[in-house]
């Protein structure tokens, strides 16, 4: 099956192959050397040259844990957070910081809008309250890039810690993390790394992993410091998925020997030949593509076309696409270019794509 949905992904039979390395035990110095390995490589691909100013924490869990982890661990006693919410895993967040009673009221936007710097400031200087703001990377939702670089400064000058939700975007954007001073950033082993789901990681400043030791523990499973201390040991705090960390493993020698410039290329190649071929066949993206990421298209499903009959008869042919979410669920959907995918798994998705919007069956 070709996946074209953000995660998870396909993978390569080098990174399948990973899972059936040996049983080993998590209190063995064999898990040591892997997660050693797994923290060493991540710095390695996402912060070249500042390894040493920042650390990578790596947690068995979905996107979601390594996120609610961020925001639960940045806050000092009194604090709160400023969500900046374009879209559903914006929302998520402000659905984290709420159920902790952490946020203020939110900095909510359209879908498919991008948040203005000045009015972050603004916002920063009426909440003197808000200690860590918060912003997507890449809005999965839409495909929407935001302006991390202009937002990130706008935080650092007001004296906050920004954090970065780039699960879907490590390893499909360009990301200057160490530059424009992001405190924290949250990634997942199951999209842009075309690893499995169930390993999630944060990229944390130093110094701040340091502060962060301070603040108040707000959680037992995703208390950052916890994870630092124990890591650092070379051990885990909790039982790691082992075999999912095999294949992280593997997958980030891929990237490393692909190069995370040349993954981000390839990555653009696929999402150029995708919308090429949807326009040809009139298919409307719903973003201009000044703000579009290099892994997710998201389009209006064409006149009369109802998406499940849509996903079902492409499906029947070997593809998967995705659903629009919350609000553009009727409206929408969602071709993802992430993963061990070839230029034929591609064409020959356009070529299917094309044979069943033709088929009168799929017109309501
Ligand atoms: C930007 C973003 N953040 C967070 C998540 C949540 O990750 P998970 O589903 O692994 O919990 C996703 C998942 O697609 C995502 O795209």
């Amino acid at each position: 099956m070709i996946l074209l949905n953000p995660g998870p992904v396909n993978v390569s039979e080098r990174v399948r192959n990973a899972l059936l390395r040996p049983d080993i035990c998590h209190r063995e110095s064999e898990f040591s050397d892997l997660l050693k390995g797994i923290r060493r490589k991540l710095l390695l691909a996402f912060l070249p040259g500042a390894e040493s100013d920042y650390t990578a924490i790596v947690l068995t869990a979905s996107g979601t844990a390594a996120v609610e982890a961020a925001l639960l661990s940045s806050l000092p006693t009194g604090k709160r957070a400023l969500i900046i919410n374009n879209g559903v895993y914006g929302e998520r967040m402000s659905g984290i910081v709420g159920v902790h009673r952490l946020g203020v009221s939110e900095f909510k936007l359209d879908w498919a809008a991008r948040p203005d710097p000045e009015k972050l400031r603004l916002a920063l200087r009426q909440h003197p309250e808000v200690y860590a703001v918060a912003m997507v990377h890449h809005e999965t939702t839409t495909g929407l890039i935001n302006p991390v670089k202009e937002i990130a400064e706008v935080v650092d000058s007001q004296n906050r810690a920004f954090i970065l939700d780039s699960v879907s975007g490590l390893g499909g954007e360009a990301l200057d993390i160490s530059g424009p001073h992001i405190y924290m950033v949250a990634g997942t082993a199951g999209k842009c790394i075309q690893g499995f789901p169930g390993a999630a990681f944060l990229l944390v400043r130093k110094g701040f992993m340091e502060r962060m030791k301070t603040y108040p523990k707000r959680s037992l499973y995703l208390h950052l410091p916890n994870y630092y201390e124990t890591e650092e040991k070379g051990t885990i705090p909790f039982t790691p998925a082992v075999q999912v960390y095999y294949a992280f493993d593997a997958a980030l020698d891929e990237l490393l020997e692909e190069g995370v410039a040349n993954r981000i290329q390839r990555y653009k190649r696929a999402a150029g030949l995708i919308r090429k071929g949807m326009a040809a066949m009139g298919i409307k993206p719903m973003l201009p593509p000044e703000v579009q990421s290099n892994t997710i298209t998201a389009y209006h499903l064409p006149p009369g076309v109802d998406y499940q009959t849509l996903h079902d008869r492409l499906k029947a042919q070997g593809y998967v696409i995705y659903a629009g979410q919350g609000q553009l669920e009727s409206r929408i959907f969602r071709i993802a270019n992430m993963g061990a995918l070839s230029e034929a798994d591609l064409t020959g998705f356009l070529a299917a794509f094309q044979t069943v919007v033709e088929t009168s069956a799929v017109r309501t």
